[in-house]
């Protein structure tokens, strides 16, 4: 215990020990994986997670197998203790923040190989290593855990979509709950990489969701087609200053393309960068 008076256990052995208790007790227990730097958006999930279970746990863990080498591994803000006060406030139980040395111990030699959604060509065309790290991880905290229930943000889409694929390919017993972005108030969807902004970027950033609603308004209402919105949209943004990596509307479950919105719930997905910080948003159309 530490003066948040919420346990924290970095050691796998611990881990176990503590929810095999909680298990005998028949407690529905709920998992909600994270990186740490924890915000309002993380904190709605645990607080969803409370709501599902009788008892919380939040991983922090920043995943090195996740990031390419050129990618922001090493300054990722790592702090714990704000962590475990915010994970506090929000009900959660346990905090499990094992080392990399822990998760990948000496000789560690197996990745999970996905396709379907991982390989539809949106976050794996610009990261593809990205989300073998990503279901490796998960699938070992899901087996560490072994929860009821585990709860992903619906802000990272194409990720959810993934973890849902895997629970099933490799029958998981666990339930996978979707949670809604949460956004500031000015529609810029939280994330912990938009400390990463510079004070003109923040002003301009929210201008991305502003983009995705009017697009999605079009193709729901019909007024353009998919195409012309997607194309139209993608301009606005470049002369917004946005370098737009994606900008896709696909199959809101199987994320493949689709050309017309007979074709199935739409989920519009977008990554563009301002400067060197790479923003990703989607809504349903
Ligand atoms: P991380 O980026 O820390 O996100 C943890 C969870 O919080 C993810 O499920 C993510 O979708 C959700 N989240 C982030 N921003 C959100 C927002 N604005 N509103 C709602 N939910 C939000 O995603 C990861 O970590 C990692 O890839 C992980 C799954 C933990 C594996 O390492």
């Amino acid at each position: 215990m530490n003066d948040n008076h919420i346990e924290i256990l970095c050691e796998p052995a611990d881990l176990r020990v503590r929810l095999a208790q909680w298990r005998a007790q028949g407690q529905r227990l709920v998992l909600v994986p994270t990186m740490g730097a924890l915000h309002a958006g993380h904190m709605s999930l645990v607080k969803e997670a409370k709501r599902l279970g009788d008892r919380v746990l939040v991983s922090v863990f920043v995943n090195p197998t996740q990031f390419a080498p050129n990618e922001d591994f090493g300054v990722y803000p790592r702090r714990l203790e704000t962590d475990a006060e915010l994970a506090t406030q929000a009900g959660a139980d346990l905090i499990f923040a094992p080392t990399p040395q822990a998760m990948y111990p000496q000789g560690f030699a197996t990745t999970i190989s996905l396709t379907g959604p991982a390989t539809v060509g949106l976050e794996d065309k610009f990261r593809p290593t990205h989300f073998a790290g990503v279901a490796t991880v998960v699938a070992k905290l899901f087996n560490l855990v072994r929860p009821d229930v585990a709860i992903f943000g619906q802000k990272d889409y194409q990720q959810l979509q993934v973890i849902r694929q895997m629970t099933s390919d490799l029958d998981m017993d666990i339930g996978i709950v979707g949670a809604p972005t949460i956004r500031e108030k000015d529609g810029l969807a939280l994330s912990s990489r938009n400390l990463y902004l510079t004070v003109a970027e923040r002003d301009c950033a929210p201008r991305l969701y502003a983009a995705l609603l009017q697009c999605a308004r079009e193709i729901g209402m019909g007024t353009a087609s998919i195409g012309a919105a997607l194309e139209a949209t993608t301009k606005n943004l470049k002369e917004m200053g946005f370098v737009v990596d994606y900008l896709e509307a696909r199959h809101a479950e199987t994320l493949e393309p689709v050309a017309s919105p007979e074709e199935g719930p739409i989920r519009l997905l977008v990554a563009a960068k301002l400067g060197t910080t790479r923003l990703i948003d989607n809504i349903a159309v």
